[in-house]
């Protein structure tokens, strides 16, 4: 097991038809997640974190530079379920895709629905569910790829600010349960100190990694707690932002 390993990489886009014109996304980037670390990355809105997620699923390579990680799946920052399945299968869909028959890919969710307290929506529409529980039949298909490595793209950006509390607080009794080495982009500071056991502070793009908290607090922890209160202000400094 090595987790994520990223090192000094760069990730160019050059827009089609119009020569010349190349955005650099990554430039430098370097990350490390031990195997069963949570790693959260937070940085402005266009630094390059989806990418570097794509990155470490091997969805993208790098244009320099090296990724060495684990079996990795992405959980999109849009929960893309599709609309005319039911809860169940949508998060089947992952056994599914593993060559699961679907019969038996529906027995084995189930009771993933009964810990992630879903019990009674196996046969809702997306439509019909809360943005919170939406987030978690995301999780579920995301947990049933069965890979070692998680890339949790800004999970919870798109709730509202309470459903988003109660949300952080059910992913770190999941991870607490069900260990697993997890990329965890956020824009959101708090909830990369509160969720993560370390933090990585990137630069506006080119994005590249600028600075790294180590948070080693108790768990279970609370916005609230003094110490959480200090390592977000660091890293809100450390980003650039005014305090
Ligand atoms: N497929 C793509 N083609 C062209 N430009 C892209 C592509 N993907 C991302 N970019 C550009 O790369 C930069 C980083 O994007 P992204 O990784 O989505 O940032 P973030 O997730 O931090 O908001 C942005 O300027 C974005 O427009
Ligand atoms: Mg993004």
């Amino acid at each position: 097991m090595e987790g994520v390993r990223v090192d000094g990489v760069e990730r160019v886009f050059r827009a089609r038809g119009r020569r010349g014109v190349e955005v650099v996304a990554l430039h430098g980037m370097d990350l490390r997640a031990a195997p069963g670390e949570i790693v959260a990355v937070v940085g402005a809105s266009g630094c390059g974190k989806s990418t570097l997620l794509e990155l470490v699923c091997g969805l993208q390579a790098p244009d320099a530079g090296t990724v060495a990680a684990d079996p990795a799946v992405l959980m999109p920052q849009r929960d893309l379920l599709l609309p005319w399945a039911s809860a169940l299968d949508n998060a089947a869909l992952a056994l599914r895709v593993r060559g699961v028959p679907a019969r038996r890919a529906r027995v084995e969710a189930v009771p993933w629905f009964e810990r992630f307290g879903l019990s009674g929506f196996e046969d809702a529409r997306p439509a019909a569910l809360s943005g919170g529980m939406r987030q978690r039949v995301a999780f579920v298909r995301t947990l049933l790829a069965g890979k070692p490595v998680l890339a949790l793209d800004e999970p919870f950006a798109a709730l509202d600010a309470l459903t988003r509390q109660e949300m952080q607080g059910w992913l770190a009794r999941v991870l607490a349960e069900e260990p697993r080495t997890v990329v965890l982009v956020t824009h959101d500071v708090e909830e990369a100190v509160v969720l993560a056991d370390r933090v990585v502070v990137m630069s506006p793009r080119p994005g590249r990694a600028v600075a790294e908290l180590e948070v080693g607090l108790a768990r279970p922890r609370h916005r609230t707690d003094v110490a959480v209160v200090a390592l977000r202000e660091r890293a809100l400094e450390a980003l650039g932002a005014p305090a």
